[in-house]
């Protein structure tokens, strides 16, 4: 890629995949690469600059990963930051002191010498520390450009080879000027020239995709979600024609969706697509289950096996697409094959017989969500899909709680509609995390004309939320819940009364099974 690029050597800690975040937010492009990779590997990738990031293992340790010392060598300037920082030290020449009590938590930074690296950060400013060792005596040739209470070099700088190191972490948000220093870093000491976009990695994924997959083929499961949506669309850019994308109506999806999707991605792409109406048989499956995690499973088992009928159906296909983003591979093996990183495999497809061994397609799995949506802006996708909220993979079935039938997903549909269809309406619609309807196993007395009824009761969820991890139950306008409750009980036949949950995460959670 002719692109500039920031390269980060990848010690393990868990905030890498923030400074790769944080120098695409500067518009330049930046990759995370094994610490292992040797200094012609790096040079060959032609970077205008390199970070070593940090991680939780002690240069003291006997197998604490390390890079070779030719990388601080090769006439780009390097970032350590943090554990990068007590290793370029080390490495060359200085001292660090092993860990005894630490400093964890924010800190006073106080730059001592006007260095690029500062430039527009006040004197004073906010860091975030997390370290036990640090620098207690600088290499040859570097000087001291900042410090805090518990830590005298915080900072140091040698201004004829080009190398820095930071003991914070200016990748975090609480560290306040963080950002601008990692720009000071790519923009005025690299130089580099910030223009790379969206659009560019784009292109830089597509090209990459199309070099792995060469003639073979792809398959990938659409959801509906986003993630499956941007993944496909990219994959679509660059191989479209190899691509099978499979829906699966599994019964248990919201008013309209099949049709939807089909409108969406049986046109306007160059894959192909399956859709498969697997209504009956999820809703036989399904037949006399109340318990959640049975509904789950009994959900997850049949769509493996409609996946992996119409799989060997199309045959020799040698790649698995998958909608994985960073924060599912947070806790999980590391990209770059990272010594810490550990852990949790995401597969959204999980439990796939062993003849059907794919590899795995992961375009997404270094961005975020929002980095997720602006690519499906870019790449074109209907805002209806861009802007979705989070659903369930079990859909529906543990939304109506009790047993699943098709009458029951009916009523639910038919309020869930209502509840969207207002939704939409309410001027502060991007700040709902999640907002939809629960339809209850119990009925309640209610009164319509001179009848008396006996009739289903419906709860409305809304909810607020960064990540789905915490939630907070939506602060609505008593209009707009009058509107949703009014339009759901008149309009929804075997409905006769609406409840707003205020519930919050922790203790409740956002669904309801
Ligand atoms: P909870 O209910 O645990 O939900 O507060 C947190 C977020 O996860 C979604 N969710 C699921 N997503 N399969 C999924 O793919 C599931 O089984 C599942 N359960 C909950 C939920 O909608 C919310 O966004």
């Amino acid at each position: 890629m002719s692109e500039e690029l920031i390269a980060i050597l990848d010690f393990g800690s868990q905030y890498n995949q923030l400074i790769a975040r944080r120098v695409r937010e500067c518009n330049v492009y930046s990759v995370l690469v094994n610490h292992s990779t040797s200094p012609a590997e790096l040079k060959g990738m032609n970077p205008k600059g390199i970070i070593l990031s940090g991680g939780p293992a002690s240069v003291f340790a006997k197998d604490s990963p390390r890079c070779q010392a030719e990388i601080l060598d090769l006439g780009v300037p390097v970032l350590g930051i943090c554990y990068g920082m007590q290793l370029m030290a080390q490495i060359l020449g200085g001292e660090v002191e092993k860990g005894r009590s630490g400093e964890y938590g924010f800190a006073e930074l106080h730059t001592s010498q006007d260095s690029s690296l500062f430039a527009g950060v006040p004197p004073y400013s906010q860091v975030w520390m997390s370290h036990a060792d640090k620098v207690i005596e600088l290499p040859p040739g570097f000087q001291t450009i900042a410090r805090t209470d518990d830590c005298d070099i915080a900072a140091m700088w040698s201004p004829a080879r080009r190398l820095y190191g930071v003991q914070f972490h200016p990748e975090v948000v609480h560290s306040i000027h963080g950002a601008q220093i990692l720009d000071n870093f790519v923009a005025k000491i690299c130089g580099c020239s910030r223009s790379w976009t969206i659009t560019s990695f784009i292109e830089h994924t597509a090209k990459q995709i199309a070099e792995t997959v060469g003639d073979d083929r792809v398959i990938c499961a659409l959801s509906g979600g986003v993630d499956s949506a941007v993944t496909a669309a990219i994959i679509d850019k660059a191989i479209g024609p190899q691509l099978d994308c499979v829906f699966v109506n599994n019964g248990v999806v919201r008013a309209g969706e099949p049709e939807e999707i089909q409108k969406i991605f049986g046109n306007d792409f160059s894959f192909k697509f399956h859709g498969i109406d697997a209504e009956d048989r999820f809703l036989r499956r399904l037949k006399g289950v109340t318990d959640p995690e049975e509904k789950r499973k009994a959900i997850g088992d049949e769509f493996i096996k409609v996946f992996v009928d119409k799989a060997r159906e199309l045959g020799n296909i040698r790649f698995l697409a998958q909608g994985t983003l960073y924060p599912d591979v947070i806790e999980s093996h590391s990209p770059t094959g990272a010594p810490s990183a550990t852990i949790k495999s995401h597969h959204n497809v999980g439990g796939l017989p062993e003849d059907l061994d794919f590899e795995l397609i992961e375009p997404l799995r270094e961005l975020f969500k929002d980095e997720v949506r602006e690519l499906g802006r870019e790449l074109g996708l209907p805002l209806s899909i861009v802007k979705r909220q989070p659903f369930p993979g079990p859909g529906l079935a543990v939304r109506v709680l009790g047993e699943v039938t098709k009458e029951r997903l009916d009523i639910l549909r038919e309020a869930d509609l209502r509840v969207q269809q207002e939704m939409e309406k309410y001027e502060h619609y991007d700040e709902i995390w999640q907002s939809f309807a629960i339809l209850l196993p119990i009925r309640s007395v209610g009164v319509m004309g001179d009848e008396r009824t006996y009739e289903h009761t419906v709860v409305l969820r809304a909810v607020t939320s960064q990540d789905g991890m915490t939630a907070d139950w939506a602060r609505l306008p008593y209009d707009l819940l009058d509107r949703i409750s009014r339009r759901v009980i008149n309009e929804v036949r075997g409905v006769n009364r609406v409840v707003y949950d205020i519930g919050s995460k922790p203790p409740s959670t956002i669904e309801w099974e």
